[in-house]
């Protein structure tokens, strides 16, 4: 992935963005940084401060890549969307963060189809100023080299969706969130905590690798890391090789799905789903 011809990279173009595009990003933004204290982990909030996020408008790559290089090593650059895995891998493992340049449309402020610049800079950019966060990233983008080599790209990808996506994480006796999908989400920050629908398990690095995902609404089970340093010591100290290979035998398990080796810390109704269904 050398030449700059296949890594997927454009210009933000920044002085591009209208007064409107800025704007979205303001009114994004301000729902979140209302909604966040006391429901994402510490260490997002310190993120935006670190990045200075709160500044207005939509943020200049440039100078955001100054300053999250200044603290972890990390970039944030520039993609016309979603890249081909490979890409993506060997980006995370060169600690180069991927974001969309575009922002969503100013009447679909909760509607999205694909990431945009919104979810992928404030959702993702801000845990990247941690130090352990910054490591699992890469050590992620390592990982997915080789799991392509294995064959075993759908089993990571869960890994992904179940934490930088759509992680809890515990703090204390409390239960925040830090996965981008849920941060960037006025209604998931709410339901992922606080609603009675979905269950809510303590991680288990090889329940997770074989758990189904829905990518059409809230999460039907949300899984709980103890601290980013746990996550990061099971994932690195694991060796997937046999990982991957004793789950091919195992069963794929349905988004609902409780088994009994669960540590349940909620059992979910599942209200929220069923009412989805029954329409
Ligand atoms: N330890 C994993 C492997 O052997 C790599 C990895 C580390 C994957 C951290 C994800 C996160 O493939
Ligand atoms: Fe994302």
């Amino acid at each position: 992935m050398d030449s700059v011809t296949d890594d997927f990279i454009i210009p933000q173009d920044w002085s591009s963005y209208s007064a409107v595009d800025h704007a979205t990003w303001d009114r994004l933004f301000a729902r979140q940084q209302a909604m966040l204290p006391g429901r994402v982990v510490p260490a997002f909030l310190k993120g935006l401060d670190v990045l200075r996020l709160s500044k207005p408008g939509i943020p200049d790559f440039a100078e955001l890549s100054d300053r999250l290089m200044h603290a972890t090593g990390w970039q944030v650059v520039a993609v016309p969307g979603l890249v081909p895995d490979d890409v993506f891998y060997e980006h995370l493992a060169n600690r180069r963060f991927v974001a969309g340049r575009t922002i969503r449309r100013p009447d679909q402020l909760d509607y999205l189809e694909e990431p945009d610049v919104f979810h992928d800079v404030f959702g993702h950019v801000p845990l990247l100023t941690d130090p352990v966060f910054a490591d699992y990233m890469q050590a992620y983008g390592e990982g997915g080299r080789r799991a392509a080599s294995l064959g075993a790209i759908d089993k990571l990808a869960r890994l992904y969706w179940y934490t930088v996506e759509f992680g809890l994480i515990r703090d204390g006796d409390a239960t925040r969130i830090f996965g981008a999908g849920i941060v960037s989400s006025r209604s998931e920050s709410v339901f992922a905590l606080d609603d009675p629908s979905p269950n809510r398990i303590a991680f288990d690095l090889k329940r997770v690798m074989r758990t189904r995902y829905r990518i059409d609404d809230y999460q039907q089970t949300y899984f709980v890391i103890d601290s980013f340093d746990d996550l990061l010591r099971q994932t690195l100290d694991a060796d997937f090789g046999p990982i991957y290979a004793e789950l091919d035998a195992a069963e794929d398990l349905d988004v609902d799905r409780i088994l009994p080796g669960d540590r349940l810390l909620t059992r979910g109704t599942q209200r929220h789903a069923r009412a989805r269904t029954a329409r």
